[in-house]
């Protein structure tokens, strides 16, 4: 049997339709969207606090009085009496880690215990670079413990733990 031409062509024409058909089909159905992955997010040992409770913090550092000895940019600039916590919670950590907290009367292991210490307590701990030299122990107000109410501390607290993470 021989084809006409014209035959050959209809049918590689139905073949290529035919084959464009199964080829998009399987294109629909066996090739796999991509869906991103949902970002992970990175563990955070603790909640970040309400912006409320961030500003009333602030607000309490100022109110209290730290802003007459303590630098923190933007709050209370060039106040040079003691170190400034601008990077409060670097600051912190490092203090909390070096040899001459651990030789101090100093007890607290997180920084939230060491604010709340170096605040209620001040002489428990002294820090020894003061931006116009050494740091003079008994500087700091030690009668906080007794006009500071919970509540202010604890926003207190919060707000300088937010500071240079
Ligand atoms: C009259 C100045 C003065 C005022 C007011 C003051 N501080 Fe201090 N503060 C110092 C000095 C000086 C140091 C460093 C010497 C020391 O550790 O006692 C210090 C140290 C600190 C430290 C470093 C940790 C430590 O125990 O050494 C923190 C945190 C701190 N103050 C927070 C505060 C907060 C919060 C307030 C307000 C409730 C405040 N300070 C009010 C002078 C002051």
């Amino acid at each position: 049997m021989t084809l006409h031409p014209l035959n050959i062509c209809r049918a590689w024409a139905a073949a290529a339709v035919f084959l464009s058909l199964v080829l998009s089909g399987c294109g629909a159905t066996s090739i796999p969207t991509i869906t991103p992955l949902p970002a992970t997010p990175t563990p955070t040992p603790e909640p970040t606090p309400r912006p409320e409770v961030l500003k009333a913090g602030k607000d309490a550092f100022v109110r209290i009085g730290c802003v007459a000895c303590h630098e923190i940019k933007g709050v209370s600039d060039n106040v040079l009496t003691a170190p400034p916590l601008t990077e409060a919670y670097k600051l912190v950590t490092s203090i909390l880690k070096s040899p001459e907290y651990k030789k101090s009367a100093g007890k607290a292991r997180t920084p939230r215990d060491f604010l709340i210490e170096s605040i209620m307590e001040p002489d428990a701990f002294t820090y020894p670079d003061c931006p116009q030299g050494p740091c003079i122990k008994g500087t700091m107000p030690s009668n906080y413990k007794d006009i500071i109410r919970p509540e202010e501390l604890n926003t207190m607290v919060e707000y300088l733990l937010s500071l240079g993470r």
